[in-house]
Formats: C-alpha cells, structure tokens, sequence
C-alpha cells in the first residue's frame, strides 16, 4: 500500500545549491512528489513544527537554522515512504550516516543536516497537516 510521508530540503541544502540532486536521489529511490513549495519559514512557524523538541538544548539553535532561508516542503508517496526515507536519509548527524545516504553526501553538520524526514506514520500526517492544506494534496 501507497504510504505518503513528509520532507523538507533544508535551508544548508537550498543555500549550497543540493535542491536538485536531492531531489534526484528521492526520485531515483521510487518516490512520487505529491507535492512541493519553496518558502521561508518564521522562528515561530519552525517552533510548532519541531514541538516535541521543545526545551532540548539544539531547539532554539535549530528554529534559527530553519528560519535562516528558504526550504523546500515536501509530500513524498511509495510503498514503505517513512522508513524508506529515513534509510535514504541516513543518520541524524551526517559523521554516523551511512555511504550513499543523502546526509552523508549533501549534510554539513548534525544541525545543518541537509534533509528532513518524519519518523513515524502518525508524525507524517501531522506534519503534512502542518504545512499543507488539503487542496494543495492531489
Ligand atoms: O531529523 P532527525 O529526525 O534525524 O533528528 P531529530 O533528533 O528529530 O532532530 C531534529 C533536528 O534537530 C535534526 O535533524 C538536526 O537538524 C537538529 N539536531 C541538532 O541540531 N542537534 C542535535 N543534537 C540533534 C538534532
Ligand atoms: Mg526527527
């Protein structure tokens, strides 16, 4: 069964001119893009977006990170989408992703990590939910 997910090009990776060739390797990994937009995003908006990290010691660090350009949101569609991405992704922080995963390529740091992916199929809806509106999915 079909499973969508959420992504984001993050603002390094739009900056460093990674758009492109990221969004190759989610392509060639069998993904559809359901959707996509490019837009900058308030500290505040990236605050209620990462919520479950609130009071951790990167939180206030990485909403300024997301607020510092503009990203790239994304809906993703293939069978297996959450866990297949994290595995495209690789590992939070790129000095422990594997070869040939899209944070150890295209990731300068654990904040400035290139990409992000939901980690779960109830934080996937939530966080489609967050920045899409229904009409936006087709
Ligand atoms: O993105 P992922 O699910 O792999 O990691 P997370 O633990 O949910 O953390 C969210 C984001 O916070 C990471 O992708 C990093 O950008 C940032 N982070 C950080 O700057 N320093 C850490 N020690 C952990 C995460
Ligand atoms: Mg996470």
């Amino acid at each position: 069964m079909p499973q969508r997910t959420f992504s984001i090009v993050k603002p390094d990776a739009v900056r460093k001119g990674f758009t492109g060739a990221i969004l190759a390797e989610i392509e060639k990994a069998g993904f559809q893009i359901v959707a996509i937009k490019k837009q900058s995003i308030s500290k505040e908006q990236a605050k209620g977006f990462y919520a479950v990290h609130t009071g951790k010691p990167f939180f206030e660090p990485l909403c300024e990170f997301m607020s510092s350009g503009p990203l790239f949101l994304m809906v993703l569609e293939k069978d297996n989408a959450v866990a297949d991405l994290r595995k495209l992704m690789g590992a939070t922080n790129p000095a422990n992703a594997e070869e040939g995963t899209i944070r150890k390529k295209f990731a300068g740091s654990i904040q400035e990590n290139a990409i992000h992916g939901s980690d779960a199929e109830d934080t996937a809806a939530f966080e489609i939910g967050y920045w899409f509106a229904g009409h936006e999915l087709i």
